[in-house]
């Protein structure tokens, strides 16, 4: 009861800015930007879907070169076709559960010849029972949290991107209810709440992102997103309840990818703290609880360290 009461006051305490209706608010202070992409590269993960999707079509209709990741290589050569079979798009069939597929998907990528300008951390998944991987790890918290700063660490360390380009991490408003707490980051799979570790991992890519910033000094920038509420299969799926109640009020992938695109487009400078959503840096907190205590950047990216097994 008290569970189903505290959703209700998140939800009516974001509804104005997350559904469709935050995003035409916003769109009307939009100004035109210099939308060509020709000449470089993003890497996308979880492209073969939803938000990922949306933004690899864009992305190499604006002229990059795409390489898009996911698992599944039917739903991957389908959006290669919806790409006009193109030259510059590349599908490239991962499994970011797994930390030894994303290694060897990394050293793939930083064999490639030219560097990636773009990468966008954008798989995220929200999983209701506790899944345990071949390697021993929550699934969730490898998909969402680890491979990527595997995947990420490795291509800078690399120089495989380019250090004038921008990393964007797709994190969620889910996160504003959530202060980082490690310990939670590897939960009691008897007590398992699935909603509660996705926001843990929300919560750890703004942290992250803020490490990043510190670490690299803008070269590349690093930028932490949300996309607000999007009409997806992961929506679908893992929220069924939630899609049926606001549909005609949740986003398109379309309009979800709009703020990952500006964002690698106009290459704002890295910011000390904030999310970004709708071209928007708003605050990374809204309530109290979620400010302190809480480890720092550097202390997760200590415990990120460890369990990614990065040498
Ligand atoms: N939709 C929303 O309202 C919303 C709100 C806040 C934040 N977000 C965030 O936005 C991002 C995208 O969300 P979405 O709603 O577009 O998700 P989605 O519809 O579930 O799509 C997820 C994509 O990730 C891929 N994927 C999942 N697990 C993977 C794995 N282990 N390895 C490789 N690829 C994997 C899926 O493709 P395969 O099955 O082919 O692997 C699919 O292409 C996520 O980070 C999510 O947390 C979404």
């Amino acid at each position: 009861m008290l569970r189903a009461l505290a959703s209700l006051f998140f939800y009516a305490r974001f509804y104005g800015q997350f559904s469709v209706a935050g995003l035409r608010r916003r769109r009307a202070d939009w100004v035109d930007y210099d939308q060509d992409l020709s000449g470089q590269t993003w890497l996308i993960t979880g492209a073969s879907g939803g938000i990922g999707r949306a933004i690899a079509l864009q992305a190499h209709a604006r002229g990059a070169t795409v390489l898009a990741a996911a698992r599944n290589r039917q739903k991957l050569d389908a959006l290669r076709a919806d790409a006009g079979n193109s030259e510059r798009f590349e599908v490239l069939p991962v499994d970011f559960s797994l930390l030894v597929h994303t290694r060897r998907f990394a050293a793939k990528v930083i064999g490639r010849s030219s560097p990636i300008t773009v990468l966008v951390n954008n798989v995220g998944v929200l999983l209701n029972q506790y899944q345990r991987t071949a390697e021993g790890l929550e699934s969730s918290l490898a998909s969402n949290l680890l491979s990527h700063y595997l995947l990420t660490e490795t291509l800078v360390e690399a120089g495989a991107i380019d250090p004038d380009g921008v990393i964007i991490n797709m994190s969620s408003g889910g996160m504003y209810g959530a202060a980082l707490d490690l310990k939670a980051l590897t939960p009691d799979p008897a007590a398992y709440d699935g909603m509660a570790a996705y926001a843990q991992h929300k919560r750890a890519q703004v942290e992250l992102t803020r490490h990043w910033n510190q670490q690299w000094q803008g070269h590349p920038k690093v930028h932490v997103m949300h996309p607000g509420w999007v009409d997806t299969e992961g929506v679908q799926s893992s929220l069924p309840w939630f899609r049926a109640t606001l549909q005609s009020r949740l986003r398109t992938a379309a309009d979800a990818a709009d703020t990952a695109l500006w964002l690698g487009s106009t290459r704002p400078p890295p910011a000390a703290a904030g999310i970004w959503l709708d071209r928007v840096l708003d605050d990374e907190h809204a309530f109290a609880f979620t400010r302190k205590p809480a480890p720092s950047a550097k202390d997760l990216a200590e415990f990120l360290r460890a369990h990614s097994q990065l040498a």
